[in-house]
C-alpha cells in the first residue's frame, strides 16, 4: 500500500506518494514569485494559491507515481505548525480525499515531518533515540526523539528562527528571496571571521535577532562612510552565516552530551546549506557521533516526507487521526 502527503504550511502547496520509504511522486509547487515584492510570506496570498494549485498539485502527483488510487492506504497531512489558512486547505483536502476514496487520515507535524528525510528512499535503521535539529525559515529546535511519536522539545530559538534571520538580512542587503540560499552561494570561506558576529544562547536555546541587528548596524555604518564595497559585502555576510553555523552546531552537540546520544538527525531548509552541513559532519566526526543529514533535495517544505511520517506513524504505530482533526498554528 502507498501513503500520499499533502503539505500546505507555508508557501509551497506539495503533494506526493511514497511506497513505504521509496518516493514514487513529489510533486511541489510554490507562491513565493507573488510574495518576492513584499521581501517576506504574505498568509493572505499563500492560502489564495494553496486553493489555486492543489488540485492540479494532486493530479500530477498521481500521474507521476503511476498509480492505482485504490491502492493508496492512508492519506498523512501537515495540521501544525505553520500559517492557518494555509493549513486550513490542505488539512480540508486531506478531508474530503477521505471521504472520496475511504481512506484513513493521519496528522503530521510539520518539524517531525522534517527530521523523516534523511530515512527517505533508503534502508537505513530508524536510529531511536536520537537528537532531532530542525532549522527552518519557521522554526530552529532540537528534539530528543524516542520514537516519531515520542518527541520532546528541549531547545528552540527565543526570537527569529535561522532562516528568518538569513532571510532579513539578506532583503536588508539587496539580495533575493530566500535569502539563505543567496548566502550559501556568495560565502567564502576566507572571510568567515573577519567579523567577530556572535549569536545568543542559553542552555540548549537559541537567539537569532541580535545578531540580524548587529549586522544591519554594521552595514549601515559602513555604508555612512562610503566603504561598503562588494567585497565588504561578502566579508560581513561570511561572518554572519559561519556564526549561526557555529552556534546551531554547538548546541546540537551539547545536546547529544546532555542527553548521551549517539546519533543526530537535521532537517528543514537551512540544513541545505553547505557550511552548515560541513561542520555538522566535522563536529559529529569529532564527537563520535553518528549524522544523518536530510537531503539537500528533501531539506525544503514537501510532502514526501509528510508521506513517508504518516505512513510509518500508520503501519508501524498503529495511528490514526480523528476526522475532526483541527489544524494548529503552533
Ligand atoms: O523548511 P523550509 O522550506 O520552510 C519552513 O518550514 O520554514 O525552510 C525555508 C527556509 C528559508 O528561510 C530559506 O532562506 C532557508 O530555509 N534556506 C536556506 C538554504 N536553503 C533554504 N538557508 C541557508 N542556506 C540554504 N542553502
Ligand atoms: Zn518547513
Amino acid at each position: 500500500m502507498y501513503a500520499l502527503g499533502i503539505e500546505s504550511s507555508c508557501d509551497d502547496t506539495s503533494v506526493a506518494i511514497v511506497d513505504k520509504r521509496r518516493v514514487l511522486s513529489n510533486i511541489v509547487v510554490s507562491s513565493l514569485r507573488f510574495h518576492k515584492i513584499y521581501g517576506g510570506i504574505v498568509p493572505e496570498i499563500a492560502t489564495r494559491n494553496h486553493l489555486k494549485f492543489i488540485d492540479k498539485v494532486l493530479n500530477t502527483s498521481i500521474k507521476e507515481a503511476n498509480i492505482d488510487l485504490r491502492k493508496i492506504g492512508v492519506i498523512g497531512f501537515t495540521y501544525t505548525p505553520g500559517l492557518t489558512g494555509a493549513l486550513v486547505v490542505g488539512v480540508n483536502f486531506a478531508k474530503a480525499l477521505s471521504l472520496v476514496l475511504s481512506k484513513p487520515l493521519v496528522g503530521v507535524n510539520h518539524l517531525y515531518a522534517h527530521l523523516y528525510a534523511p530515512f527517505l528512499n533508503n534502508n537505513i535503521n530508524f536510529p531511536f533515540p536520537f537528537i532531532g535539529l530542525v532549522v527552518s525559515g519557521g522554526h530552529t529546535g532540537l528534539f530528543l526523539v524516542r520514537d516519531f511519536d515520542r518527541v520532546k522539545c528541549i531547545g528552540r530559538t527565543r526570537d527569529d528562527a535561522a532562516g528568518e534571520v538569513f532571510d532579513k538580512v539578506a532583503r536588508a542587503f539587496g539580495l533575493g528571496y530566500p535569502g539563505g540560499v543567496y548566502i550559501d552561494k556568495i560565502f567564502e570561506k576566507k572571510y568567515k571571521d573577519c567579523f567577530e558576529f556572535k549569536c545568543g544562547r542559553l542552555g540548549l536555546d537559541f537567539s537569532f535577532s541580535g545578531i540580524k541587528t548587529a549586522l544591519i548596524y554594521k552595514k549601515s555604518e559602513f555604508k555612512k562612510k562610503r566603504m561598503l564595497s562588494e567585497e565588504l559585502k561578502v566579508k560581513l555576510l561570511s561572518s554572519f552565516q559561519e556564526s549561526i553555523a557555529k552556534v546551531i552546531v554547538y548546541n546540537t552537540i551539547l545536546a547529544a552530551k546532555q542527553y548521551k546520544i549517539k546519533t543526530l538527525v537535521c532537517g528543514g531548509g537551512v540544513i541545505a546549506n553547505r557550511r552548515l552541513r560541513e561542520l555538522l559532519k566535522t563536529a559529529s566526526v569529532k564527537n563520535g557521533l553518528n549524522l544523518l543529514l536530510s537531503p539537500p533535495h528533501l531539506s525544503c517544505d514537501n510532502a514526501a516526507v509528510v508521506a513517508g511520517l504518516a505512513f510509518y506513524l500508520y503501519n508501524i504505530k498503529r495511528r490514526e487521526s480523528k476526522f475532526n482533526i483541527k489544524v494548529s498554528s503552533n
